[in-house]
């Protein structure tokens, strides 16, 4: 029986516990940011990478044909999605993918358009390569976010938009968007032909009722559409730096070869692989246990923010184990790091990351940690804010 255990990970060289100072100046805060879980990963993942560490040889790797179809039967179990071995590359990081697709797909100067507020290093792979940020805001209903799509063309338009990077589901705003609302995006990127980077590495941490729906399994996209996923948020194998890239489309798979072989990047870390299979394979039950305390999490985190900060906007966690929360009506953008970093010791990641000041009043809570993680978080926000 697969268990779920809550691993102290302090000094352990993990960033999230130990490497603070770049974003925050100091060390020693509660954690509660970085994307990756306090869980030890399942027990699968340990046995294959304990018996390839055993055989102590560790030279070139030969990716074997069981890889490649332990993802493809997850696809296909998970998502229904039927995925050709013969699309599927590799990228050592979903945000390498992005860059190295904003590099392929655009030339210094263009415009590349995003949801915001979103996964900051979108905001970076934009600027770090020269192109124009262009953000098109969600609709904040309440914490309930939607697309403006209105707007969204207007940019398109009007910025002679090339490239659109797509959050699937959405980061921070937690939502699993629906086929109406991806198919409705993609008529228009197709209409202006403007490529998607569809990066769906959430795409296992669902908790609402929207199911996850791959970019390329609906209508006929595929010629746009290069979609980035991985095992590293599902299975907690970020330092396994293995992640995969699905292009469907013979033309731009060609592209991406021919970039990917200028730069001699052909395939990744054999210890990712090793622990990529293992999980795809066998860690289904471990996935569904790890959930089930993330759900708690957000419902113990609800209910405390509707008794004790009533004012505070929880924004509904369909997707995604990063909860997304408006303190606005408690604190001034100026004020967030004074009281959430200094006085309740806390490390989040700060809204305005994601997209500037207009989201400067938000914190990002990573509720993929124990129920006494979220606990010190919550009474720490509650006893400084109330
Ligand atoms: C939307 C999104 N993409 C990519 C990543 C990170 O990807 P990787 O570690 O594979 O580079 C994250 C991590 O938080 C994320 O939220």
């Amino acid at each position: 029986m697969e268990e779920i255990i809550y691993v102290d990970r302090k000094n352990t060289n993990c960033n999230k516990w130990d490497g603070q100072t770049g974003m925050f100046g100091e060390e020693g805060l509660h954690a509660m940011w970085v994307a990756d879980m306090d869980f030890r990963v399942a027990q699968c993942v340990v046995d294959a990478l304990e018996e390839y560490v055993q055989l102590g040889v560790y030279g070139y790797y030969k990716i074997p044909e069981e890889y490649y179809q332990a993802f493809i039967n997850w696809e296909k179990k998970r998502h229904g999605y039927e995925v050709e071995k013969e699309w599927i590359r590799f990228s050592p990081g979903v945000v390498a993918g992005f860059h190295w697709l904003v590099q392929m797909f655009t030339e210094p100067g263009d415009a590349v358009i995003v949801n915001t507020p979103v996964y900051y290093p979108f905001l970076n792979a934009v600027k770090n390569n020269h192109r124009t940020l262009i953000c098109s805001d969600l609709i904040n209903q309440n914490g309930r976010y939607t697309i403006n799509y209105q707007d969204f063309e207007e940019k398109i338009v009007s910025k002679h938009v090339k490239l659109f990077i797509l959050c699937s589901p959405h980061n921070p705003a937690g939502r699993v968007w629906k086929e109406e609302e991806l198919k409705q995006l993609f008529e228009i990127c197709r209409k202006h032909q403007v490529y998607i980077i569809s990066d769906e590495i959430h795409q296992d941490l669902i908790f609402g009722e929207n199911p996850h729906i791959p970019s390329l399994s609906i209508g006929d996209y595929q010629e746009l559409i290069v979609t980035l996923t991985a095992p590293s948020k599902t299975f907690n194998l970020a330092g396994g730096q293995n992640s995969i890239v699905i292009i469907p489309d013979e033309r731009l798979r060609e592209k991406w070869d021919a970039y990917t072989q200028g730069n001699r990047v052909i395939g990744g870390n054999a210890f990712g692989y090793v622990a990529a299979q293992a999980a795809y394979e066998k860690g289904e039950e471990w996935l569904e246990k790890v959930k089930k305390q993330i759900a708690e999490n957000y419902e113990y985190l609800q209910a405390e923010f509707a008794a004790k900060l009533p004012q505070a906007v929880v924004t509904p966690l369909e997707g995604t184990y990063l909860c997304w929360v408006d303190l606005g009506a408690y604190l001034g953008a100026s004020e967030m790091k004074e009281v959430v970093q200094k006085k309740c010791r806390l490390a989040v990641d700060f809204g305005d990351w994601f997209g500037g000041e207009r989201f400067g009043t938000f914190i990002r809570l990573n509720l993929a940690t124990s129920l006494e993680n979220v606990k010190i978080a919550v009474e720490a926000l509650v006893e400084n804010l109330s």
